[in-house]
């Protein structure tokens, strides 16, 4: 069996359903329950042995600088792939994966799981795949890519078909796939889709495509909700979550990491975690569900429940976030209310 050492993420899309949040930060490297989302998804893998990751991600790589260091105590080194222009999924993955002989692991950069990684490659080794996809079942299957199974092999691929018209067939594509080496050869250049074009390819032309359908926690990041759901989902326990794990709880789900200051009159109501240098004064209350990135200060009297505050954001005294995104360095003013979904943009001043 060749090991997978290497992990392909896809991380060159914009992103516009979560705009404003990603008008400067893309998608895989906004903060989510501790690191960047990105980070907290490779640190899942290491475990079963991948010690590489390639991103392949849109024109500029600036964004991504911060990622190497996020992961070097996990002893896995980055590589950016730029795209000179949006080649689409495959495209993207068979520029960055140019060259390499050995099987990748290929992520989108947006899904939460608690999928079992080792079973998945388990599974793809053991069946001597082409290519192995990771498989959910969802209840309705029109905004998704449905896959036919026959067994654990997939003999077809229906994109987001209508309502009723495939019964008895709930198993989609996950966004998690094992690629053998070559698999991307002999498409046309070019911007490429895996689900439109490589793996209906790959099986007209004879080559051994098998499902693993996992159950469990598979949620897409894209939209404020979702991350927002996301997070309690992480903040709850439901998914090993590496970067929460780094610090510590109490037995009601506080975790407050080193170097955060918190005033004994203030209130943590868990699960929060509350980052490095994060400073909440005293009258504030803050939680459940609640993430607040490094460096935020919460001031005196203010409420923050079920929302994610970004590096550097500052919420003034009696002001109250609920169930809102916060994007780095976000001024919220004495007595604002952020809330219903809000999305603030990095740098946003609101009611300050
Ligand atoms: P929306 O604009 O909100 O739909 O988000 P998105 O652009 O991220 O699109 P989507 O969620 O469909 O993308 C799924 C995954 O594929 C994400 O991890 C994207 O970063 C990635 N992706 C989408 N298009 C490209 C592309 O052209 N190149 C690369 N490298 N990745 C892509």
């Amino acid at each position: 069996m060749t090991a997978v050492r290497t992990a392909l993420v896809l991380a060159g899309g914009r992103g516009t359903r979560l705009l404003p949040l990603t008008a400067r930060t893309p998608k895989p490297m906004l903060p989510f329950c501790g690191a960047s989302l990105v980070a907290g998804m490779v640190r899942r893998l290491v475990p079963h042995g991948v010690d590489h990751v390639v991103l392949a991600v849109g024109a500029d790589a600036a964004p991504f600088a911060p990622l190497a260091a996020e992961l070097a105590g996990d002893g896995v080194s980055v590589e950016v792939a730029t795209e000179p222009e949006p080649l689409d999924t495959a495209g993207g993955a068979r520029l960055a994966l140019r060259g390499r002989d050995r099987p990748v692991l290929v992520l989108n950069g947006d899904v939460l799981t608690d999928l079992d990684v080792g079973a998945l490659l388990a599974r793809h080794a053991a069946e001597e795949a082409d290519v192995t996809l990771a498989l959910t079942r969802v209840e309705d299957t029109s905004a998704f890519g449905v896959c036919l199974l026959d067994g654990v092999r997939i003999t077809g691929f229906v994109e987001k078909p209508a309502p009723g018209t495939l019964p008895g067939h709930d198993t989609v594509n996950a966004g998690t796939y094992v690629l053998g080496p070559g698999v991307l050869d002999g498409f046309p250049d070019g911007p490429l889709s895996f689900e439109r074009t490589v793996f209906p390819g790959l099986l007209a032309a004879g080559r051994r495509i098998v499902g693993h359908v996992a159950t469990g926690v598979w949620s897409d990041l894209g939209t404020p909700e979702r991350l927002l759901d996301g997070q309690r989902t992480v903040l709850s326990g439901a998914v090993a979550w590496p970067p929460l794990a780094d610090v510590p709880a109490t037995a009601d789900g506080v975790r407050v990491a080193a170097g955060a200051r918190v005033d004994p009159d203030a209130v943590l109501r868990g699960p929060v975690l509350v980052g490095p240098g994060a400073v909440v004064a005293a009258g504030a209350v803050v939680g459940p569900d609640v993430v607040l990135a490094r460096g935020v200060e919460v001031e005196s009297g203010a409420r923050v429940e079920d929302a994610a505050v970004g590096p550097g954001s500052r919420i003034g005294a009696d002001a109250v976030v609920r169930r809102a995104l916060l994007g780095s360095d976000v001024t919220v003013g004495p007595g604002a209310v952020v809330a219903d979904l809000a999305v603030l943009a990095d740098g946003e001043r609101f009611g300050a």
